[in-house]
């Protein structure tokens, strides 16, 4: 395997904050967030504790997959400001020890890039996948004078950048080899891209669609060979920045050049479910057959810890030091936490449990108070994927106060409607009470970066994978879990003191760890 230069030593103590810019919040009042928004509120992701901060892509787009279709990779589109309001971001960000992440689309442009009108008009042109004549399945038909089609990656307005296949065939031209004058350009763009945000002292990427770069490449062998590439250049050149990869297989992704790849809801165990108790399926795919998963987070109790432990355990086998995987409570794509009518309640035991596990945690804006996840929403710039996949309702307002907007915007007519719930959680009430989950998930990271063993590099031992879901980090820590809404007990052999640093409802007495209703506990043993 080749090797790379280990990650930067702060990834290790790394607490990501994902926030999805259009509605974070809005200083110039046009309905949609801003980067000036953003500076105005890092005091709250500071006083939270989290330190690395990824923005979902804020460049030049037509906007109709929410900035995921770029006209233009290196200028900011003006509705969130200007270079100069993204270096003051990182700036202020950087004075209060809070890294920058932007997002990478390194797969697919918008069909308005000019790289994609040239490649209308020009037969010769390979920077997309074009079939010369007739439309072979999945392509689209060419817009322009050049005939043929195209090959889209995601919604038909994202063309799919050509970085060839892993199996070229001259019998079909448009399967071109990966190092074919198209995917070369391609990927010297890649490299000119993120040297020009580098340079403006943002510390790495979340990289959209990682996987998909290289066509027909089932083992991934030949993306991963695009990324590693990278990422020696990027350990030369720019040794202190990281990249986080939407790949959904920390095993794949890492030794591919990731310093991390997300657990995600792509399906299978390794799908961050355990965090969930509705809104998934099992397939992973979005169809009919969409139903609630009995995962461990069930509050029925009728879930297991066990397919994610495995899951885990399997690819923190894997990756050994080389990297790290990441566990979001959610993203701009899938449902939030609070998804449904059972999930409120489960919201502190999920947090212990994400902030204690041993992956990289990342919280999604408005999860540390709770948002809820609004179905039903109208679609707005391409959130709206079928009946039951709906990301409007994961895409709302963030909820700062009982202003106008809940403080998020002064306009009319926000980005998206505000929770129109009258008890709906904003900063400002949670932050007023100290029982809150705001201030629960604040001492949650503070534990967490305050103390080696519940990183990424401490041990973990399950000592009851039931409910309570029970393990010990670093041989010293006990973290009790009990996601149901009735109480949960399960033998505990041993005998010493055990001093609560965050707990509600858990007893340790007499041999047994006793758990009431969405109790949970972490405890120093003082080992
Ligand atoms: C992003 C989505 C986006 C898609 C196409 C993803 O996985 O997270 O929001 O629609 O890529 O770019």
């Amino acid at each position: 395997m080749t090797s790379f230069r280990p990650a930067p030593a702060w990834l290790a103590d790394a607490v990501f904050y994902q926030i999805y810019p259009q509605s974070f919040a809005d200083s110039d009042g046009d309905g949609i967030g801003d980067f000036n928004g953003i500076t105005e509120h890092l005091d709250h992701l500071s006083w939270l504790g989290v330190n690395t901060v990824w923005i979902n892509p804020c460049f030049v787009s037509p906007f109709r997959d929410a900035g995921y279709d770029i006209a233009d990779y290196l200028t900011i589109a003006p509705r969130y400001g200007t270079d100069d309001d993204l270096a003051k971001l990182v700036d202020e960000a950087g004075r209060r020890g809070i890294r920058v992440l932007l997002d990478l689309v390194a797969g697919h442009t918008s069909d308005a890039h000019p790289w994609f009108t040239a490649a209308a008009h020009d037969p010769d042109d390979h920077r997309y996948i074009w079939a010369p004549e007739g439309r072979p399945a999945g392509f689209v038909e060419s817009p322009g004078p050049r005939p043929g089609s195209y090959l889209p990656n995601f919604f038909a307005f994202q063309p799919a950048l050509n970085f060839g296949y892993a199996r070229p065939d001259p019998a079909e031209p448009w399967r071109q080899p990966v190092d074919a004058e198209g995917p070369r350009a391609n990927r010297r763009a890649l490299r000119t891209i993120m040297d020009h945000w580098l340079r403006l002292g943002v510390a790495g990427f979340r990289v959209d669609m990682a996987s998909s770069l290289v066509k027909d490449d089932p083992e991934k062998s030949e993306t991963a060979g695009i990324w590693r590439e990278l990422r020696h250049w990027l350990d030369g050149a720019h040794p202190e920045v990281v990249l986080l990869s939407e790949w959904g297989d920390p095993e794949v992704a890492v030794p591919a050049g990731f310093h991390t790849d997300f657990f995600l809801h792509f399906g299978g165990p390794s799908n961050g479910l355990a965090l969930r108790s509705l809104w998934s399926n099992r397939s992973g795919t979005v169809d009919e057959a969409w139903d609630p998963l009995d995962c461990f987070f069930d509050a029925e109790g009728k879930g297991s810890p066990l397919p994610f432990v495995e899951a885990w355990q399997r690819a923190s086998t894997a990756l050994g030091s080389s990297g790290f995987i990441s566990l979001p409570t959610a993203n701009h794509d899938f449902s939030r936490l609070n998804c449904g009518p059972r999930t409120a309640e489960q919201l502190p035991a999920a947090f212990v449990f994400q902030l204690t596990w041993p992956t990289l945690p990342a919280v999604y804006y408005g999860d540390e108070i709770g948002m809820r996840y609004i179905p039903d929403l109208p679609d707005r710039e391409g959130s709206v994927l079928g009946p039951r996949y709906n990301r409007a309702g994961s895409r709302t307002p963030m909820q700062w106060d009982d202003t106008k907007n809940a403080g998020f915007s002064t306009s009319d007519e926000p980005y998206l409607p505000v929770d129109p719930s009258p008890d709906r959680p904003t900063v400002a009430a949670q932050r007023a009470d100290e029982t809150s989950l705001l201030h629960l998930v604040r001492r949650l990271v503070a534990l967490r970066t305050g103390t080696p063993e519940l990183g990424p590099g401490g041990s973990v031992e399950v000592l009851n994978s039931g409910y309570p879901f029970v393990y010990l980090r670093g041989g010293r820590y006990l973290v009790v879990v009990n996601p149901q809404r009735n109480a949960a007990s399960c033998p505990y052999g041993a005998t010493h003191a055990t001093r609560p640093l965050e707990t509600t409802g858990v007893r340790i007495a007499d041999g047994t760890i006793t758990a009431s209703g969405f109790g949970y506990g972490v405890f120093d043993l003082g080992r």
